[in-house]
């Protein structure tokens, strides 16, 4: 089923955890001239988000967006005054279990997401206006999603630039373990091989090995919530690894090359607002990048 949905006011954006993305959610809206408000439970996170412009409110109203580590997604709102028309999403990097749980909580009024941007760093001192920009962030599409509360975040996404994948939450899951829980996982592998390999093999370690092991620097409380709350697909992702690491290694060598430097183009389409024809967008490997009134504008790699 498609249906028209009149443009609406831009509606307020509250942040609740201004660390690394959530810091640089509420300063690039600040950028956009959104107006945002945002809280924190940590006083310095509160100042250094103030001084870049964001209003300090433990009220949220509008889209109210979670971007506190994912244990405490679930308590994030106690104690916080909640507009009961708000549009509630999250930015966790894990969405079955999110979804399940704040789904419960919020009903229809939730809508589960993850920008996939994000360095090594963390707090509040990470912050990065520019972080979204050209970034994919998934949003999730779930059969009791309320498709205009869904549109209301991917507006804010697109406001900072970001091109919105529509995904279930299923769907996300087994994607992201492949191409962020097992690149973690190796991360590590890797940073502890090299360590038992003894002090010459840390002493000559450059570029492949910086870029190989960037990722475990993250706040390992981070990583161990993405690989353990993913635990089922990431499991599965890392069997295709080691399935790989099998082969015969020049024919591993090309085969890895060969997918790692082709570069499809890029193809224009309109998508209605459905939420069978999002989900073909996302599955097709293509995002939104402009929402109109009664579709929305992406792309699709052209095979
Ligand atoms: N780091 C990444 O690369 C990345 C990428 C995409 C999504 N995410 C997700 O974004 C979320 C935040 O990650 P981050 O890297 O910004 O973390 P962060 O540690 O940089 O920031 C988290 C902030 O939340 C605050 N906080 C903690 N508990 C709170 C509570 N109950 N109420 C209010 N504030 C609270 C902390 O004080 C901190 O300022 C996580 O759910 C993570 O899974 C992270």
């Amino acid at each position: 089923m498609s249906f028209p949905v009149p443009t609406m006011p831009v509606p307020p954006v509250s942040v609740v955890g201004l660390g690394q993305l959530g810091g640089s959610l509420a300063a690039a809206l600040v950028a956009a001239g959104r107006p945002v408000s945002g809280w924190d439970v940590d006083p310095s996170a509160r100042g250094a988000a103030a001084a870049r412009g964001v209003a300090i409110s433990p009220e949220l109203t509008g889209v109210v967006v979670l971007a506190v580590p994912m244990p405490a997604l679930t308590s994030a709102l106690d104690g916080l005054f909640l507009d009961p028309d708000a549009t509630v999403t999250d930015i966790g990097s894990v969405k079955g279990a999110v979804v399940a749980a704040l789904g419960a909580a919020h009903g229809d009024r939730f809508v589960g997401g993850h920008p996939m941007c994000g360095t090594e760093r963390s707090g509040h001192q990470a912050t990065d206006p520019t972080l979204f920009a050209g970034a994919r962030w998934a949003l999730c599409l779930e059969p009791g999603t309320d498709l205009r509360r869904w549109l209301r975040v991917a507006e804010v996404a697109l406001a900072v630039g970001a091109e919105v994948v529509p995904v279930t939450a299923a769907e996300h899951d087994d994607a992201v373990a492949a191409i962020s829980a097992v690149p973690h996982l190796l991360a590590a592998a890797l940073a502890a091989a090299a360590a038992e390999a003894g002090p010459l093999a840390l002493g000559l370690a450059a570029g492949s090995f910086r870029d190989g092991t960037r990722v475990i620097a993250s706040d390992p409380r981070f990583v161990t919530a993405l690989v353990e709350g993913n635990a089922g697909p990431a499991g599965a992702a890392l069997d295709r690894v080691l399935a790989q690491l099998d082969r015969p290694w020049p024919d591993l060598v090309t085969a890895g090359h060969t997918a790692r430097t082709a570069a499809p183009g890029r193809r224009a389409v309109r998508v209605p607002l459905d939420r069978a024809a999002l989900l073909a967008l996302g599955r097709a490997g293509g995002a939104v990048d402009r929402r109109q009134a009664a579709f929305v504008e992406g792309w699709v790699p052209e095979v």
